[in-house]
């Protein structure tokens, strides 16, 4: 199941920190790391399912939505805070969807790129599950 993990936050007067450590606070190796910014009002991101990847998705800056879809239920995460990563598990249809001005979305992946771990086709995923 897809969930929020709350992450370390070290209250400071000087300024707030947070952090996360692979096979730690995230549940695997991380293997990569990209980050969605400067996304248009309006558009949306992702839109595909992952067969192997792993991933956590934090807000390091704005809000927006996750849609998490396993074939029969979707979730809806919002993101607003630095310390929260919604993490979520391989064999999952997921979109990126109301992006706050200044939105910056950091990705942190189970695995290296591998364009053949993507499930492009909405109608695939739900072929892929059964
Ligand atoms: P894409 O998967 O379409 O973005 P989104 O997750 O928002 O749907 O990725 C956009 C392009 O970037 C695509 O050509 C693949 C490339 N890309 C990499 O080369 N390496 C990466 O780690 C990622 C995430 C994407």
């Amino acid at each position: 199941m897809a969930h929020i993990i709350q992450l370390p936050k070290i209250e400071d007067k000087r300024g707030n920190l947070s952090f996360l450590e692979g096979d730690n606070h995230v549940p695997y190796t991380i293997e990569r790391c990209y980050w969605i910014y400067d996304v248009p009002g309006g558009e949306h991101r992702g839109g595909h399912a992952f067969k192997k990847q792993q991933e956590v998705i934090i807000a390091l800056s704005g809000s927006f939505d996750v849609i998490v879809d396993d074939g029969v239920q979707k979730q809806q995460f919002q993101l607003n805070r630095s310390y929260y990563g919604l993490y979520i598990p391989q064999g999952m249809w997921r979109q990126i969807e109301n992006f706050s001005t200044n939105a910056l979305a950091l990705i942190l992946s189970s695995t290296p790129f591998d364009e053949s771990d993507y499930i492009r086709n909405y109608n695939e995923f739900l072929t892929y599950k059964k």
